[in-house]
């Protein structure tokens, strides 16, 4: 039986995906991705999304940087590890460092700039996979070193919320309809009325 495409489709089948290769979106349609980023909502208008493109050598650098963070809070890292974060930034096509600047003292609880972030974050997210690349949102550690968010510009109290590592996705990751995998929608929604039981 043929069943009509749902305009939702496209939304229902993004899956995440690490395994990434050249080509990273640019041009017109990075451009694209970072306008989803600035549709986020955002209350008191404080924009407070900034987004850091990681692309070409800057990755090795990036890798350094990690690299360095990791080295600086457990002097014992094993080479290995050190190697591992240095070869991720490398390989990744395109890096988006997505992080809030936050104004602690405004009327919008910080909370809300970060939740602001979040929701830029998921709204590339969601560009990347409608534009037919792939993309993974990846935080760890370094996400919430002082130094990494420092070298990235989100001194405190300004932070990293994550990184979008974005490219082709090396196999298909979506289907037409919601994945196998997902939640089930009951386990996570109820219809309130007044009073939990
Ligand atoms: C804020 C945030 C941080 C994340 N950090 C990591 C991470 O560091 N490493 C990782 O493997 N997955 C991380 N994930 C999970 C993946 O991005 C992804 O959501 C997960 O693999 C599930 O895939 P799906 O998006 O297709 O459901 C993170 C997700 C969120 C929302």
């Amino acid at each position: 039986m043929q069943t009509s495409p749902h305009p939702l489709d496209p939304l229902l089948s993004r899956r995440s995906t690490g395994a990434l290769e050249d080509p990273a979106p640019e041009g017109a349609d990075l451009d694209l991705i970072l306008e989803a980023g600035l549709c986020a909502p955002d209350h008191g208008r404080l924009r407070p999304w900034h987004f850091v493109l990681i692309r070409g050598d800057a990755r090795a650098a990036l890798g350094d940087c990690l690299a360095a963070a990791i080295k600086a809070r457990d002097r014992q890292a094993p080479q290995a590890q050190l190697d591992r974060i240095r070869a991720w930034a490398l390989r990744t096509p395109l890096l988006i460092g997505v992080g809030a600047r936050i104004r602690p003292d405004h009327a919008v609880p910080e909370i809300e700039q970060l939740l602001s972030a979040g929701a830029a974050a998921m709204n590339m997210l969601n560009a990347i996979h409608l534009l037919g690349y792939g993309g993974m949102w990846v935080t760890g550690a370094n996400t919430y070193d002082p130094k990494v968010n420092a070298a990235l510009g989100f001194e405190a109290p300004s932070r990293l919320v994550g990184f979008l590592a974005v490219g082709t996705a090396k196999t298909p990751t979506a289907g037409t309809t919601a994945p196998a995998g997902r939640p089930d929608r009951l386990a996570h929604v109820v219809e309130w009325r007044g009073a939990l039981r």
